[in-house]
């Protein structure tokens, strides 16, 4: 099937930098990869991009736990997600940062268009401050009494018990969750984007028959409740852009995120040339454009970034495709039973390409969840994949290898049922553009039983058996063989490394319109096993691991970075600007209003110091008068709500009651210099 070659540009949700991957995210990866390695496969020229999510609150402040610079997290995290993506065979063509010099201009080129057209409004707005941190609370950083059912300890947006929605300033007995104060309400201007201005051309893109139905009824759903002015501001402190002309104000997370995929296209573009940035972005561009993203995601995908593309002058996506999420054995993943599996954890025990063939199995293009049961995905991949795939080969290839040098019969004289698979390649094409993947499963997979029937009725192994039905045997056997291959074409866009080794077997390199090629008087390298079952009990090592990575203390979790990273590299002489001196614990206090912080007079062999260390959950004061430590002795003061701290006690620990200050050996006395 000849087809005009298309442009298509295709990016991923960009996964947010503050935590690892797991295999919940891999859906929508694995997903978009599968169509990627299709359209590719068909010749079309497509591009793949996506990124880390970088900004935000909610990194910033892990940083800071960490007791790193944000941008620290954010590499160390971006070559963690690039490691899980690799290895699960997502091959995107390339992989930025939202952190990025491409995407700061083109968010302050896309920001300055909108305000340049009116689309930006400014409005003082009333916020929870927290005053120790001394910044401004998202919404899930506020915590309290649910003013609806008076639950405690819910988060500022809704109630986990009864379900009602509020504003954080409705919570009774607010605090904030980064330092437990009470936050105070405050007023600071904020900069809206006029989504209302937009309404009439989303409604129109609504209409235009593209949209997945579910997508179309969100879409109608907020259309009725009223389109509302955009906050895309947040005050410092912030991990962001600053905005342009708005000296202390940051953009929000989300103004910048979807803006990202271009970045990340534009550094490819750069870096490449293979291909044109406008080309593709610029209005009335005729390249493919399209999103996939989670259902959570919607709203920002289909209002804001359409409206924000249109107001800035680019092109709009040709579609936004919503794939649901995965739940396991039945219910939302768990860190308790061991459901919440990270990719990392997956990879440590099983083949990616067996989850690439069970999502693929599963997918249809609708936006429901999608459960992967572990014992299902066991036997399902068991039975296609191994059962009936692999399976056809390893009936045919010993016969192939041993008794007739390795080389495929001249003559093929029933071609029956090699037609039939071939003249499958146009519905099986089809239902992978359609993003109907678990059809196109289906139809290899009833394939695959025709071929093994094939088989099973020919019994090569008997007719072996007369010397004088050798040529048979060897029709038969070169029959199946080429089964086994059309079908490893089909499959190749779902489980690429298997599709590879079978490609090295058949000393031959896959299009997708290899299929319409019949092997005959063809040469095949040696065959090993192609693929190994699945055995169960690596399946409960994956969980069990998973349970351990829940239950070891946060410190030491695997892979979820929350490991201290070193810190970068620094000279001698960095070092030595930090005086450090043995000090003596004369006095330790608690301090009234404060819930982390005692208050230490250490002496330094004379000189004496007031600190305040957060070191309140780890310790009575009692424990520590009489102990020597180790402080830095020529930090600037720093004021705090309670008094000027005057030093640092070194502790060693991820916080909280696993806190352990630093004792020196018997001998050290106080004032002495530590080096
Ligand atoms: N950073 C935003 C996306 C910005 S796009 C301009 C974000 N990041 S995320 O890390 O939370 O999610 C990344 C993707 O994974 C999203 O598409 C999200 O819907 C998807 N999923 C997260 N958990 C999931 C499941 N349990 N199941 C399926 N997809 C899930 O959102
Ligand atoms: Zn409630």
């Amino acid at each position: 099937m000849p087809t005009a070659m298309r442009k298509i540009l295709v990016t991923n949700a960009l996964p947010y930098a503050n935590g690892p991957i797991h295999i919940g995210h891999m859906l929508g990866y694995i997903q978009a990869d599968i169509w990627v390695r299709f359209q590719k496969f068909r010749g079309h020229e497509c591009h793949y991009v996506c990124a880390d999510d970088a900004h935000g609150t909610p990194i910033m402040l892990k940083a800071q736990q960490l007791g790193i610079e944000p941008e620290q997290l954010i590499a160390q995290i971006k070559e963690s997600h690039q490691a899980d993506f690799a290895d699960f065979h997502i091959a995107f063509d390339n992989y930025h940062s939202t952190h990025s010099d491409e995407n700061r201009e083109l968010a302050e080129l896309i920001y300055t268009r909108l305000r340049n057209q009116g689309y930006i409004k400014t409005k003082t707005i009333e916020q929870l401050y927290d005053p120790e941190k001394q910044m401004f609370l998202p919404d899930r950083f506020v915590k309290g009494d649910c003013p609806k059912c008076g639950a405690t300890d819910q988060y500022g947006d809704n109630c986990d018990v009864c379900g009602a929605t509020y504003s954080p300033t409705e919570l009774k007995n607010p605090k904030s969750a980064v330092s437990g104060a009470t936050p105070e309400l405050r007023q600071s201007e904020h900069y809206f984007f006029d989504l209302p201005a937009f309404e009439s051309m989303l409604k129109e893109w609504t209409r235009s028959g593209s949209l997945q139905d579910e997508m179309a009824n969100k879409l109608n759903e907020w259309f009725e409740a009223g389109l509302q002015m955009w906050d895309i501001s947040r005050d410092a402190p912030y991990f962001g852009f600053e905005i342009p002309d708005a000296p202390g104000k940051y953009f929000y997370v989300w103004l910048d995120a979807p803006i990202g995929y271009m970045g990340s296209f534009k550094h490819y573009c750069n870096t490449t040339n293979k291909a044109d940035f406008d080309d593709y972005w610029q209005l009335g561009s005729d390249a493919e454009l399209y999103h996939f993203i989670g259902k959570d995601i919607i709203y920002f995908h289909s209002l804001f970034w359409p409206a924000m593309l249109k107001g800035a002058n680019f092109r709009q996506p040709t579609n936004v495709w919503a794939h649901g999420f995965i739940t396991v054995n039945g219910t939302k993943m768990s860190k308790s039973k061991g459901t919440f599996i990270m990719a990392r954890t997956y990879l440590d025990h099983l083949d990616p390409d067996y989850l690439r063939y069970y999502f693929a199995a599963k997918l249809t293009s609708r936006i429901d969840d999608l459960d992967l049961n572990l014992t299902d995905f066991a036997q399902r991949v068991n039975s296609d994949l191994v059962g009936k795939v692999v399976n056809i080969a390893s009936r045919c290839a010993s016969f192939i290898t041993k008794k007739f040098d390795s080389t495929l019969a001249v003559e093929i004289t029933d071609r029956t049922l090699i037609h039939e698979f071939q003249a499958a390649a146009e519905p099986i094409a089809l239902a992978f553009e359609k993003r109907e993947f678990a059809k196109a499963m289906r139809d290899i997979m009833a394939l695959a039983d025709k071929a093994n029937l094939y088989i099973a009725e020919q019994e090569p192994w008997q007719l072996i058996k007369d010397p004088n039905r050798a040529a048979e045997v060897h029709e038969i056997c070169s029959v199946g063989i080429n089964l086994f291959r059309l079908l490893m074409i089909y499959l190749t866009p779902v489980v690429p490394a298997l599709a590879q080794r079978v490609q090295e077997f058949l000393n031959e390199e896959f299009t997708w319109d290899s299929h319409q090629r019949i092997l005959t008087a063809h040469t095949v390298r040696p065959f090993s096993a192609l693929l190994q079952r699945i055995d169960m009990e690596k399946v409960n090592a994956m969980i069990e691991d998973s349970k351990q990575q829940n239950e070891a203390p946060a410190a030491t979790r695997n892979g979820e970075l929350e490991r201290d990273p070193i810190s970068p590299e620094i000279q001698y002489d960095d070092f030595a600007k930090v005086d450090l001196r043995i000090a003596l614990i004369a006095n330790a206090e608690q301090v009234e209003g404060a819930d982390k912080l005692l208050k230490l007079t250490l002496d330094l062999g004379g000189e004496i110091r007031t600190v305040f260390a957060g070191i309140k959950s780890a310790y009575a004061p009692d424990q520590l008068i009489g102990q020597h430590t180790v402080m830095v002795a020529n930090l600037a003061p720093r004021k705090m709500r309670f008094g000027v701290s005057e030093g640092m006690v070194l502790a060693a620990g991820p916080g909280g009651d696993e806190l352990y200050i630093l004792n020196p050996h018997e001998g050290a006395k106080p004032g002495m210099r530590v080096k």
